[in-house]
């Protein structure tokens, strides 16, 4: 089977640890274990027998994930390596070739390149810019049919930030109802919402519901590779076989560092710290943006540590990008990995001065290519 290249991971990879500013990411600085652990904790993990973890994750650890979706129980999650194994296994569980699914764009391509892969007919949701980056309700009921097996939708949106609106939400659940087709839900950036108002899970709205998530994005640890799936009993238990084939199981690290994490105090604390970046950073990069000489054009986020801002210069967003990293040592994503060239996606979450520097040696070169 062949698959496309994942251009942005790719690029990320392959960039994010050699530039001197990073500015790439989509979520925040991320936390040391120093930052949140307590004495027992450390004594906990220091002593851990690094064995096998249970391979759909401990009962301790889905017990504190259950928590966070009411009604359910620890049978209906399986734990996963990153929310990206989550998204993998079920595109990989679920799709068969020639099978119809939508695709919110712009996204994180993952889920549009495995759908590819496996054979099924993609048809995009796409977010406006002139409505704010919300779906257009009438676009949508068009596209879903009798076939439709599967809407995909991630929210709150990379790269855009925005978040789905009720009647949006409510839309997208009472269409796949009348068809039955599943919903599957990437919520990675649940709980980074600059208002502090948590967006609402589609867990719960509706019997046929997959949720995703993790804490790479809003809990600023991806380093330990932790995600998760939400669904129906039956289904996660059809899926977790599948998991059986790719990681086994996340590392038993993960398993009871993410446990740590869930603990209601230490959770709070973890939420409270991205949403204080955001705030922080976030005036400033727009700022920056605005005072541009007119070259952005952007429509506020309301997640992530993202915003993704049009420009209106005669080049192309990979050729600035790479431009940028070669000259300036600055890495941003290009709006072409989310298949919209003339954007530019900056992430906001690392520390201010850092995030600052990276930005003037940008305005240097949009300075020149102005001029010019
Ligand atoms: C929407 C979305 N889902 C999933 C991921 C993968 O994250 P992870 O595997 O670290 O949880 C990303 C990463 O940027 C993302 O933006």
């Amino acid at each position: 089977m062949k698959i496309e290249h994942f251009e942005m991971e790719r690029m990320q990879s392959t960039w994010e640890n050699v530039v001197d500013y990073n500015l790439s990411e989509s979520g925040v600085h991320p936390l040391t274990l120093e930052e949140f652990l307590n004495p027992e904790e450390v004594k906990e993990i220091m002593t851990e027998v690094l064995g096998y973890s249970q391979t759909n994750g401990t009962p301790e650890l889905r017990a504190e994930i259950a928590k966070l979706y009411p009604g359910i129980s620890i049978e209906q999650i399986l734990f996963t390596a990153g929310s990206s194994e989550a998204n993998f296994l079920l595109m990989w569980s679920n799709i068969e070739p020639g099978d119809e699914v939508i695709f919110m764009a712009p996204n994180y391509m993952q889920m549009w390149g495995l759908m590819r892969a496996f054979g099924a007919k993609v048809k995009p949701l796409y977010l406006r810019e002139s409505l704010n980056w919300a779906p257009d309700l009438d676009e949508l009921k068009k596209l879903v049919t009798k076939k439709t097996k599967i809407i995909t939708v991630t929210n709150p949106n990379n790269p855009t930030g925005a978040v789905l609106s009720q009647e949006a939400m409510d839309t997208i659940v009472n269409l796949a109802q009348k068809v039955g087709a599943w919903i599957v839900a990437d919520e990675v950036y649940q709980g980074a919402e600059r208002n502090r108002v948590t967006t609402p899970s589609f867990w719960g709205k509706y019997d046929k519901v997959f949720v995703v998530n993790g804490l790479s994005k809003a809990y600023g640890l991806p380093g330990l590779r932790v995600g998760w799936i939400v669904g129906p009993e039956d289904a996660i238990k059809r899926t977790w076989p599948y998991h059986d084939y790719t990681t086994i199981s996340p590392s038993i690290l993960s398993d009871t560092l993410a446990r740590m994490v869930l603990r209601a105090d230490n959770r709070e604390k973890i939420l409270k710290r991205t949403r204080d970046i955001l705030n922080k950073n976030y005036p400033v990069l727009e700022s920056w943006l605005k005072k541009q000489d007119g070259i952005f054009h952007f429509i506020p986020p309301l997640a992530g540590a993202i915003c993704f801002a049009r420009y209106n210069l005669k080049m192309n967003s990979t050729e600035l990008a790479e431009k940028l990293i070669h000259e300036k040592s600055v890495l941003i994503v290009p709006g072409d990995h989310f298949m919209m060239d003339h954007y530019l996606r900056f992430g906001y979450g690392p520390e201010q001065g850092y995030m600052l520097a990276g930005l003037s040696r940008v305005e240097e070169t949009l300075r020149k290519l102005k001029a010019s």
